[in-house]
Parts: C-alpha cells; structure tokens; sequence
C-alpha cells in the first residue's frame, strides 16, 4: 500500500426527515445566500422546506446555476455577496450547484489576482466562506469532498479545482428529493458514480485489498440498485443506495494508499466543453477506449474487476478482459447511455481539436496512474470511440 493521508470532515445528514436540522448547523449571525439552479428545487419541495426550517433567517437567493456551471455565473454571484455581506453559502440542487458554491467560496475570498487562474493555472485557494449543500442529485461526490469544476462559456474550457477550505461544512442528503429526477439525469448518476470508483480502481496492484474490496463493493451495489432507480426513481430504498454509495465513490477513502488515473475524466472534460455533452455521457465515451488501448498496462486490475464485478472467471486473459469490457459497455447502454462518437453526432475532427489543446497547454508527461495517456494515446483512445 502508497502512503497516504486521509481528512475528510464534512457532516452527513442523510434521509427523510433532515431539512429542519440545517437551522441548528448554520450559526445564528451569519447572512445566508441560497444558491440553486433552473428551479427543480421549487417543484419537489425542497425549496419550501428550506425556507420552512431557515423561517425568520436573512437569506439572498441566487437561481439560475446551469449545468456544467459557467465561471461568468459564478463571478455575478461573487458580486452580490460582496455587496450584500454574505457570509454563508447554502447550495441546493446537483452537483452543478454545489460545485458553483464552492467556486463562489473561494473567489470571493481572493485578495488579489484573477480566481480564473484557480482553475486554469492552479493558483492557490486561499480561503472560503463557509458553505454547505442540500443534495438533490446522486452522481458527482461533490457533497462529500473538496472538488470542484467550473466551465467558461466565452472560451468553451472546462477546469477543476481542489482545495481543503472547499469542504462543505455539512451536507443533507435527500433521497426522497430525487425521486423527481428525470432517467436520464439517474442514469448519468451510475455512470459517474460508476467512472469515480473505476478512476481509483483500475489501476495496477498494490497490495490493497481492502481499498480493491471496498471499490468492488461499491461497484457492485451500483450495477444492483443503478438499474432500479433508473426505472423508478421514487424507489426510496434504491435511490438511497445510489446516494450512499455515488458519495462513498468520491469521497477519499477508496482513494487513500492507491494510485488514481483520472485519464477518463480529463478527456471527458474536453467532449463537454466543446460539445455540450452531458459530464456522464463523455465518460462513457472514453472509459472503453483507455481500457482497449491499455489493455496490456491495466491486464491484472481488468482480470480481478472482471472476475469480482461481473463473475467472468473463464476463457483466456484476452477473452476475459474483453468480456469485461463489453459487460461495462452493455451496463451503460442499459441505462441509456450511448458510448461512441458517432451516437453524438461528434465529427472525427474533435480528436485533432482535443489533441492541439492538450499540446497548447503544455503537456510535458502523460494522463493517468503511470503517465502512459500521452498525445499519441488519447489520439488513439478517441479513435477507438468514432
Ligand atoms: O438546475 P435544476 O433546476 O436544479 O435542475 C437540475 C439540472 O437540470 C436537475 N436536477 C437536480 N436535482 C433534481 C433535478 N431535477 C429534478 N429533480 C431533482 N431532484 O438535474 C440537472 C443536472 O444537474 P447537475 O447538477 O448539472 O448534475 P450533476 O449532479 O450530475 O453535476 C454535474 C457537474 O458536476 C461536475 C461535472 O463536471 C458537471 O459539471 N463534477 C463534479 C465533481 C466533483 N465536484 O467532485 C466530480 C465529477 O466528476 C464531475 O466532474
Ligand atoms: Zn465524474
């Protein structure tokens, strides 16, 4: 096993009847700005039981966080917060929300400098109001870690960013919230749930096996329970165990001691910017083409997740491992989810696009747990999606 350190110190309220704690958990003094996205928030109930358990609070609402949430969003709210005095942020809705929250956290504190740079140049956080999340949407994590990831419309780029003041000081988890999303949104949950544990899974062996076990475990429950709440996602107990198990795959612990790839993510990143793709869909994209064109480096992960996932324990190393692939690729195509380019109407001449911004920001080594994701190989992982 790596050496590693773990922290993670964010509060789980998880459940029905949770809403009316966030009163208790927000000190008496603070300014709350209640950040939420198009308005799902005000058709499921969740809006009014807000403002039910905050009655008699000062808040300043800001609506209207898109998907895959623009920095030109983010830097209004920042605006407003400095104006008005806020000093607590409240998000509710997705991962989208939440991650703008965090961003907005960070921004406003900045004392100097540009906070696009956070997220394109790595500059350092330093600081953040505190924050916390009502999370209406199984997928990103985000509830649960110090994550964040911000696009640009104007420049069509999309970063991310982390840092330890971007923890959230709680989160409420509401299950029953998300029994009004659509199944396609549920489906895109299981996909990125499903991505995070395989990002920090399969990788090569270090003699990890609770950290392996644990991952599978959380594999497992999402190929059991994804499919259910995706045909009804007023399922209570599936969705809570989507829920459960899409923050347990991004919250630190699979992670701690092991190597992580991130290669999939990286490029899936770039199919959102430049096509508008849903974060989950690119994922599902590019995760067979790193697997069939690192074949070879990732052969005895591929073997114990084929083995252990989906009980594939006959036929050659070849013919298992491509079984596996193509059981991960029938998994997401039974939520939905298409996985080549060609289902996207996305034209071969995105390769070269994602291959020159790459090279343009100055790559020195490779993607992923070794560095072996180099230009020539997202050339080839994307050519294996056309
Ligand atoms: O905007 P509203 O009206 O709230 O509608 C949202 C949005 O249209 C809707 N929705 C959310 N909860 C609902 C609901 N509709 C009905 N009922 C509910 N209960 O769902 C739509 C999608 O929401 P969004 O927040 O965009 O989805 P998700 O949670 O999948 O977040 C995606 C974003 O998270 C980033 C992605 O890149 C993407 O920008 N990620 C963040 C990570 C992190 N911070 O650790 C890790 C991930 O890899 C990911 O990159
Ligand atoms: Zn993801």
């Amino acid at each position: 096993m790596n050496d590693f350190e773990f922290y993670n110190p964010v509060k789980i309220l998880f459940g029905k009847d949770q809403l009316s704690k966030i009163n208790e958990l927000i000190p008496a003094e603070k300014n709350i700005m209640l950040l939420y996205g198009g308005g799902s928030i005000k058709k499921n109930g969740v809006y009014d039981g807000i403002i039910n358990a905050l009655a008699g609070r000062d808040i300043i609402e800001f609506r209207g966080i898109e998907s895959n949430p623009a920095y030109e969003t983010c830097m209004k709210a920042v605006d407003i917060i400095k104006k008005e005095k806020v000093n607590f942020l409240l998000a509710a809705g997705g991962g989208s929300v939440i991650d703008a929250t965090k961003f907005i956290g960070a921004a406003v504190l900045l004392e100097d400098g540009d906070p696009w740079d956070i997220l394109a140049k790595g500059k350092e956080v330093e600081g953040s109001l505190p924050l916390a999340d009502i999370l209406t949407l199984p997928a990103t994590g985000t509830e649960m870690n110090k994550n964040a990831v911000i696009s640009r419309s104007s420049t069509r780029e999309k970063f991310s960013f982390s840092s330890p003041y971007s923890f959230p000081k709680f989160s409420v988890l509401l299950p029953e919230a998300a029994a009004s999303l659509p199944a396609r949104q549920v489906a895109n949950g299981v996909v990125d749930a499903f991505v995070h544990v395989i990002e920090q899974y399969l990788t090569y062996p270090v003699n990890a096996p609770l950290q392996d076990r644990i991952a599978e475990a959380i594999l497992i429950t999402l190929v059991e329970e994804g499919p259910k709440a995706y045909d009804n996602p007023a399922n209570y107990e599936a969705m809570a165990n989507l829920m459960w198990s899409a923050s347990m795959a991004l919250n630190g612990i699979i992670e701690a001691g092991v190597p992580d790839d991130w290669s999939v993510h990286t490029i899936g990143h770039e199919l959102t910017a430049l096509h508008g793709i849903d974060h989950a869909r690119t994922l599902a994209i590019v995760l067979p083409g790193i697997w069939r064109v690192l074949k070879e480096e990732k052969m005895d992960k591929l073997m114990q997740y084929g083995e252990r996932v989906w009980n594939i324990t006959e036929g050659s190393k070849d013919e298992r491992v491509d079984k596996a692939i193509s059981k991960t690729v029938e998994f997401f195509e039974s939520l939905g989810i298409k996985t080549r380019f060609s289902d996207y109407d996305i034209p071969a001449e995105t390769i070269d696009r994602i291959v020159e911004r790459f090279k343009k920001r100055g790559w020195r080594t490779g993607l992923g747990d070794r560095k072996l994701v180099t230009l020539p190989v997202v050339r080839k992982v994307l050519e294996e999606r056309l």
